[in-house]
């Protein structure tokens, strides 16, 4: 009988928030309002066949009549549609990730699913679904007599804004999203890749990205001839030019809008997350988030080398002196790069060898001595770009990683993609990154891609799909100019949004010009000045602002070794019960508090503007006591003139105490709050 009402009540609710109509303009129109009416999609058939969504969000037009439909091969349109059918869909639940930002997560959404038939008599469908924070539509072309294969040549979508836009934007390149933000107004968004991220002239904070990249191209947004406001979606072609190609049924990615009333609200959104498939993994216990550390920013200084000689950097002597360190540290993991011959062929046809050890790195033995000190070792697997390649030997590389009792391996592509003319982020490679996850999970591996195509939400369903690059990470300061403080104070809200982010931070030897006669010259950005652009206490925060279930401490042992600020990295927790944005500007600071059970973690960070912070620490429990150690810069610490500078300071605290702290400019604080049993 309860089972019956609920029903009932689920029954009327439904039928409460969908309320189809026609107007007296001989259109069909269909909206749907989210669960506490704050976001509302209307999906528009004219007369003439044109199919177009728009979107409210509390009351304001946020996206005015957008277009729908697709062009395939041979200039056939598919856009011009009678309606046949709607179908509603409720859901309500709460769910539990594997690792993430917050342990519980709530997925309450209307969808609806609104069947079409098109003016050639074919099928097409589309799905718009609306959650109190964002909405997300997509097509399916579904399985019919007469049309089995599909060759998409334009996706019609278009997003037209309503109102008046800053952004934040990456320029769209089609084979790297190793990028610097640009801020700009929404006029001089031209091509952008996503996450796309603005705020509208009433406050309102949005961030477009795509979820459940599968089997298609990835997105990109292009502005429309001299209207300002209106984006096209622009897919990644392949190298003949066609952008998807595909068999009935088909689905294509979720377009997916976060909206939000703070900046903090894109982040804390589990939108992305949400619209894609539930877990697809049935044992999941091998799946395990850590920090870790590795042979890496060595060979990136040029200290030593990913090729054998007088300075290889991974040696069996070398591996086991990082094992010592991260176990001595309570550090979960070590990386070991430049282990497998054919490093010296990088940017040759089938240059690596993904099985065969170099003779000056015994993996037996050093894969034995991470063991006995219960150090999982990160394996690598640098493809250069060559997936050919990859993929002949990737079940043999995987097994025998395995056997040697290597759980997880860091992948990379740097270099032009082979087959010889496809782009980074087309479908030929979403296809191979995406059946490298799913042969990982065969063999129990965990993953971080590097160079990879742009996150989309896939780790709800294949967890093992850790984290991933497609950042401008902290090796572009070894040889380049760099990253600015204010580009790690844009990614939270930008890249993050697509998901876990490899940037690699953690470095406290910060002045880098005692290493720059060693540098190998990677490109011609390297002056020769490079520098890591913030403060030591701004390092220790970007272990929590930029998330990573693997976390990467990236510098050497021996520039952590006897500084006491190395005590916040020991035992940092990766995946978390919860995560609360405490304020945040983009570009300009942020405060991110994480718990994890009854202790938490805060991280903030600033600009290259010097500024002073205040954390209450409401979100702790009444009436308790904690202890707080709070990581700050020093007085004069500055991250161009003293980025060394840190004050370490203990101070017991309960919810009603705040604390005011300054930052440098480049600079950070961090937070570790435990609670006083
Ligand atoms: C680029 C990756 O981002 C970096 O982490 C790696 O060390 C090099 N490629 C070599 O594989
Ligand atoms: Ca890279």
């Amino acid at each position: 009988m309860k089972g019956f009402q609920n029903h009932l009540i689920l029954f009327v609710c439904i039928v409460c928030i969908i309320i189809p109509t026609k107007s007296i303009a001989r259109e069909y129109t269909q909206s749907i309002l989210s669960q506490s009416k704050l976001v509302e999609a209307k999906f528009i058939l004219q007369q003439d066949g044109l199919a177009f969504w728009t979107l409210k969000y509390r009351g304001d037009t946020i996206f005015n009549y957008s277009s729908l439909g697709y062009v395939l091969e041979g200039n056939d349109s598919l856009n011009r549609f009678r309606w046949i059918k709607n179908k509603t869909n409720y859901k309500n639940e709460n769910w539990k990730p594997v690792w993430g930002q917050s342990s519980l997560i709530k997925n309450e959404f209307n969808e609806i699913k609104i069947e079409l038939r098109d003016f050639k008599g074919r099928l097409l469908n589309f799905y718009m679904r609306v959650y109190d924070d964002g909405f997300a539509f997509r097509y399916e072309i579904p399985n019919q007599s007469g049309l089995n294969d599909i060759v998409i040549m334009s996706e019609e979508s278009r997003m037209s804004f309503n109102g008046k836009y800053e952004c934040w934007w990456s320029w769209a390149d089609y084979n790297t999203l190793e990028k610097l933000f640009y801020h700009t107004s929404i006029d001089s968004a031209t091509h952008v890749a996503t996450p796309f991220t603005l705020k509208r002239s009433n406050n309102v904070y949005l961030s477009i990205h795509e979820a459940a990249i599968e089997n298609y191209s990835t997105m990109t947004l292009k502005r429309e001839g001299d209207k300002d406001h209106d984006f096209k979606v622009n897919l990644v072609p392949w190298a003949d030019g066609t952008l998807v190609k595909a068999k009935t049924p088909m689905l294509s990615p979720w377009r997916a809008i976060i909206l939000a009333d703070k900046p903090g609200g894109l982040i804390e959104s589990n939108l992305i997350l949400n619209l894609n498939d539930t877990c697809q993994i049935k044992d999941v216990s091998w799946i395990k988030p850590m920090t870790y550390v590795g042979i890496w920013w060595e060979m990136h200084l040029g200290i030593s080398q990913w090729i054998p000689g007088k300075n290889h950097g991974a040696t069996t002597e070398n591996a086991k002196r990082y094992i010592d360190f991260a176990s001595k540290h309570n550090v979960k993991g070590v990386l070991i790069e430049g282990w497998n011959t054919g490093w010296e062929n990088w940017g040759k046809k089938d240059a690596f060898d993904f099985v065969t050890p170099y003779k000056d790195f015994n993996i037996k033995e050093v894969t034995n001595y991470a063991k006995s000190k219960n150090i999982e070792i990160i394996g690598h697997h640098e493809t250069g770009g060559d997936t050919e390649s990859y993929e002949k030997h990737i079940e043999e590389a995987f097994a025998s990683y395995k056997m040697l009792g290597i759980n997880i391996v860091k992948t990379g592509y740097a270099g032009p993609v082979v087959p010889v003319g496809e782009y980074h982020h087309g479908q030929c490679m979403v296809m191979h990154y995406n059946k490298v996850m799913r042969l990982a999970a065969k063999y129990k591996l965990m993953l971080d891609v590097h160079e990879p195509i742009v996150l989309s939400g896939l780790s709800r369903a294949f967890p093992n799909l850790m984290t991933a690059e497609g950042v401008r990470g902290m090796e572009w300061n070894a040889w380049s100019d760099g990253n600015l403080p204010s580009h790690t104070c844009t990614l939270p809200f930008t890249r993050g949004i697509a998901g876990p982010m490899d940037y690699t931070p953690g470095i406290f030897d910060i002045d880098l010009s005692s290493h720059s006669g060693e540098r190998v010259k990677w490109n011609s950005l390297d002056n020769g000045n490079s520098a890591v652009h913030s403060t030591i206490a701004n390092q220790l925060a970007l272990m929590l602002v930029l998330y990573s279930p693997l976390q990467m401490a990236s510098d050497l042992p021996e520039n952590y070794e006897g500084n006491k600020a190395f005590a916040f990295i020991e035992n940092l927790p990766t995946s978390w019960d919860e995560s609360k944005v405490i304020d945040a500007s983009i570009g300009e600071y942020i405060i991110i508090a994480r718990r994890k059970e009854n202790n938490w973690f805060v991280g903030a960070i600033t600009n290259e503007y010097k500024r002073e912070l205040t954390i209450s620490f409401s979100f702790l429990e009444n009436n308790k006591e904690y202890n707080a150690v709070i990581y700050a810069d020093g007085n004069d610490a500055d991250f161009e003139k003293n980025p060394e500078s840190i004050l370490i300071n203990e101070l017991k605290i309960n919810s009603t105490d705040s604390v005011t702290i300054k930052l440098a400019r480049g600079g950070g604080a961090c937070l570790k709050i435990e609670l006083v049993k």
